[in-house]
């Protein structure tokens, strides 16, 4: 399959394609089921959570389903409350500040506690049969951490830098809770149908390059490293990666995800040839009338240049607004023009 082969870096027939958040408020079919639940419970019911994964599929000619499901759901068998407000995104309490905080927080058993999600991978394999791979994912130590620590989203993350610097040994163990509970996370949806793997590190480019590779790349790689052993490929996603790709990009996994910040050639390069890339539009072009997008799909195809391991996507999630019909014509241009 042109996803997975294209994760070993083997030959394709034509680029593959997916779309970080593809299933979403964008699409007016998920909206429907949307109206009726709250967003916790669509990826609580398995029927539903399958539905919603396989919408984009359905929709447009993607190459790769991506599991509906949240980074945040481990923190409540963690035991943190966790809730969606709307407007305000993810709300968690009460946040894990102190040592008490960190002692507090349950290793659990992923097939018990996160059964459902288990459950909604099987469902989507069945119904998938073989046409397209699914994948699974998890958040990557640093970006759980922080919604643990500040309790929802940030914009300078004071708490955990805080934290990391100021209570280093603090800081270890939480991130080794969490890179403990992540790596059993990722192996039981490997056994239960996924059949590649990322882990989101959204936040990441937060961090100065000593603060990564110090305090955050010996957790991600636990977990990467983990994940790896499961034998499925393994992709490490990041934005505003920029000043530390080569660390980033030197872990054990497949393939990297690149933002838009750099042009592609450019971020490969600096990923070293050893590993597949994907990406990297700027989710904004999404937007743009079809003779603007479609310059800067060619754009992206151009600086990956037919390399093996190339995997198109944008450089973050699909945006709430996006227009459906420029999504799926994306999938269809890189297909069409890629074609060998
Ligand atoms: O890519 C996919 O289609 C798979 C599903 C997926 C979701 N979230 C569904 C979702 C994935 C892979 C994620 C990962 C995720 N969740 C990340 C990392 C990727 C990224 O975009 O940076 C992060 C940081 C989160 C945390 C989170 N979940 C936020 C900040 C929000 C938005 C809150 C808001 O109100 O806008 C969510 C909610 C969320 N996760 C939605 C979806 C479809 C929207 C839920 C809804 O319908 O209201």
């Amino acid at each position: 399959m042109r996803f997975l082969d294209a994760c070993r870096r083997k030959p394709v027939d034509a680029t593959p394609v997916w779309f970080m958040r593809q299933a979403g408020r964008y699409m007016p079919e998920y909206r429907a089921i949307r109206a009726k639940a709250s967003f916790l419970e669509m990826c609580e019911r398995p029927e539903i959570a399958a539905e919603v994964t396989l919408q984009p599929v359905k929709f447009m000619a993607v190459d790769a389903a991506i599991l509906y499901a949240d980074i945040l759901l481990p923190v409540r068998p963690m035991g943190v409350a966790l809730e969606f407000l709307k407007g305000e995104g993810p709300r968690l309490a009460p946040p894990v500040r102190s040592p008490k905080d960190v002692a507090r927080l349950r290793l659990f058993d992923p097939n018990e506690e996160l059964g459902f999600v288990m459950e909604t991978l099987r469902l989507v394999r069945r119904e998938l049969a073989g046409r397209i791979p699914l994948i699974g994912f998890a958040g990557a130590p640093f970006t759980l951490a922080s919604y643990l620590i500040e309790g929802g989203p940030s914009k300078d993350y004071r708490w955990t830098k805080l934290m990391m610097h100021g209570e280093p040994k603090l800081w270890d163990a939480l991130m080794g809770k969490i890179a403990k509970v992540t790596s059993a996370y990722l192996a039981a949806q490997v056994k239960a149908g996924a059949q590649a793997v990322q882990l989101f590190d959204s936040w990441v480019g937060a961090l100065s390059k000593e603060d990564y590779e110090r305090r955050v790349k010996p957790w991600s790689d636990k977990v990467l490293a983990a994940a790896k052993k499961t034998g499925v490929p393994v992709i490490t996603f990041g934005t505003g990666t920029t000043p530390f790709l080569e660390s980033f990009a030197a872990s054990p996994c497949d393939v990297v995800g690149v933002d838009w910040r750099l042009p592609l050639a450019q971020a490969w390069k600096r990923v070293g040839s050893g590993k597949a890339v994907q990406g990297n539009m700027d989710p904004v072009n999404l937007f743009l009338p079809r003779p603007e997008l479609k310059k800067a799909v060619r754009a992206v195809l151009k600086e990956a240049g037919g390399r093996k391991g190339h995997i198109f996507n944008l450089g973050h999630g699909i945006l709430q607004e996006t227009p459906p019909d420029n999504v799926r014509a994306v999938a269809d241009w890189v297909h069409e023009w890629t074609a060998r």
